[in-house]
C-alpha cells in the first residue's frame, strides 16, 4: 500500500522548533545539560489556587457531559467582566466571546470561516506558524509583512501590492509581538483599522502577550474599534497555563458568529473543569504581576550578559523574549550555534529559523530569540557562562 502524506501536509515544512529539539537531544547526549532558551513555555508551576480550581471543577462537573461550543456562560462573563477592567472595552459575552482551545487552535482554525481558495491573508514575518498554516490548509494564500528595526518592527501596509490587497480578507497583527517584543502604538492601530475598513479586511489582532509586560500596559486593538475585529487570547503566557490549552476569540459579533460555524465542526469546545481554573486565574492579577517580576529580573540579567560581551543592547519592553541583535560579524546561525558550543551549552532560536524569505530578505537574519523560561538560577548560570565568551 503506496501511503502518501496530502499535498497541503507535503507542502509544509518542519516545525522549526523540531530543530532546536533535535540539537538540544544531541547535547544531552553528549553528558552536557543545555540551558533551554529556545522554546516560549514557562516552566514555573502554574499559581496553586488555579490548579486548585480545576481539580474543583472535575468533582463540580462529575456528570457534566460535553461542555458548550462556546464556552460555559459563567467563563464568557469573567472573559467580558476582565476585558472591561483591563480595557475598559463593553463585550456581550452572549455574542462577543467565545472560548478557544489555547489560541493556537483558534488561530489555526479561524481562516475556515472566512477565507476561500485563492484569497490571501496578510501575516507579519517572522510570527507564529499558525496565521499563515491555517490559511493554507483553508486553501488561501499568506502575503507576508516583513518586519524590520528600521520600521520598529511595524509592517508597511502600503507596500502590499493593489491586487494581492483586492484578494485579503484577513491580516494578521501580533503586538506586543513574537519575536521581536515591538509594542503596538495607538497610531499604528488606527492605520491598521483605516486600513482594512477601506479594503474590507478583517483585522485578526493576536494579542496573546498583552499581560506579558514590564512597565506600559500595552494596548488591545478593541480599545479603539469593535467593528471588523476579532482578537485572540490566551491565558498561557499571562498565568503559565500552557497545558491548560485556555483562550478566547472576542470582538464584532458577525466574525465571531463566523467562527461559532466551524468550530462545532472540529472541537467539542474547551474542557468545563479547564474553564474552572481560567475564571480563578482571570479573578486574580496578583500572580500576573509576580510572573512579571520574575520576567524582568531575568531580562535584566540576559540583557546584562548580552551588552557585556559587546553584544547590541536590546532591552525588550514586554513579552516573554529578547530579540537580540547578533554581533555584526555573525549570522543569526551562526551566533546561536556559538551560544551552544560545549562551554557555553546556551540554546537559543536563529531568527532565521522564526521568519522565512520574502520580498528579497529574511528579516528574522541578524537576530536570535531568547524565551526567559529558565528557572531564575539557570538564567544567572547563563549569563555567568556567555559572560566568558569573547566574540
Ligand atoms: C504569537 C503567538 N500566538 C499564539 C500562540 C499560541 O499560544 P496558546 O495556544 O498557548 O494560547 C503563541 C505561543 O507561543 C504565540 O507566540
Amino acid at each position: 500500500m503506496d501511503i502518501r502524506p496530502s499535498d497541503r501536509v507535503d507542502a509544509i515544512g518542519s516545525y522549526a522548533f523540531a530543530d532546536v529539539d533535535n540539537i538540544v537531544a544531541d547535547l544531552k547526549t553528549q553528558g552536557i545539560e543545555p540551558i533551554d532558551f529556545g522554546v516560549g513555555d514557562p516552566t514555573l508551576q502554574t499559581p496553586a489556587h488555579i490548579r486548585k480550581a480545576c481539580a474543583m471543577g472535575i468533582e463540580k462537573r462529575k456528570s457534566s457531559g460535553y461542555p458548550s461550543y462556546i464556552g460555559e456562560p459563567e467563563y464568557r462573563e469573567k472573559v467580558a467582566w476582565w476585558s472591561k477592567r483591563r480595557f475598559g472595552i463593553d463585550l456581550d459575552p452572549e455574542t462577543e466571546v467565545m472560548s478557544t482551545i489555547g489560541s493556537k487552535e483558534a488561530i489555526f482554525n479561524f481562516p475556515e470561516a472566512f477565507i476561500n481558495p485563492g484569497d490571501y491573508a496578510l501575516a507579519l514575518n517572522p510570527g507564529y506558524p499558525a496565521w499563515s498554516r491555517g490559511t493554507h490548509f483553508a486553501e488561501g494564500k499568506t502575503y507576508f509583512l516583513n518586519l524590520l528595526p528600521e520600521n520598529h518592527f511595524l509592517p508597511d501596509l502600503a507596500s502590499v501590492p493593489a491586487d494581492v490587497v483586492k484578494r485579503s480578507k484577513i491580516l494578521w497583527i501580533n503586538y506586543p509581538n513574537n519575536p521581536t517584543t515591538a509594542f503596538p502604538t495607538k497610531t499604528f492601530y488606527r492605520e491598521v483599522l483605516e486600513f482594512c475598513e477601506r479594503h474590507n479586511i478583517i483585522v485578526a489582532s493576536d494579542e496573546s502577550y498583552t499581560e506579558n509586560y514590564y512597565d506600559t500596559r500595552p494596548l488591545s486593538i478593541l480599545e479603539l474599534k469593535k467593528e471588523g475585529v476579532i482578537v485572540f487570547q490566551s491565558l498561557s503566557k499571562r498565568s503559565n497555563m500552557t497545558c491548560y490549552r485556555v483562550g478566547w476569540a472576542a470582538g464584532d459579533q458577525r466574525i465571531i458568529s463566523g467562527f461559532k460555524k466551524v468550530k462545532p465542526n472540529i472541537d467539542s469546545g474547551t474542557a468545563t473543569f479547564i474553564q474552572d481554573a481560567a475564571i480563578a486565574a482571570l479573578d486574580d492579577e496578583t500572580h500576573v504581576e509576580k510572573l512579571r517580576e520574575d520576567y524582568r529580573a531575568k531580562r535584566d540579567i540576559m540583557v546584562d550578559a548580552f551588552t557585556a560581551i559587546g553584544a547590541p543592547n536590546c532591552e525588550p519592553e514586554g513579552t516573554i523574549y529578547i530579540w537580540q541583535r547578533v554581533p555584526e560579524e555573525y549570522s543569526s546561525v551562526d551566533f546561536a550555534k556559538t551560544l551552544l558550543q560545549k562551554e557555553v551549552a546556551v540554546v537559543t532560536t536563529p531568527g532565521s529559523w522564526l521568519s522565512r524569505e520574502a520580498h528579497g530578505v529574511n528579516p528574522g537574519e541578524g537576530f536570535i530569540r531568547l524565551a526567559l523560561v529558565p528557572a531564575l538560577e539557570k538564567v544567572h548560570e547563563a549569563a555567568r557562562r556567555i559572560k566568558r565568551l569573547t566574540i
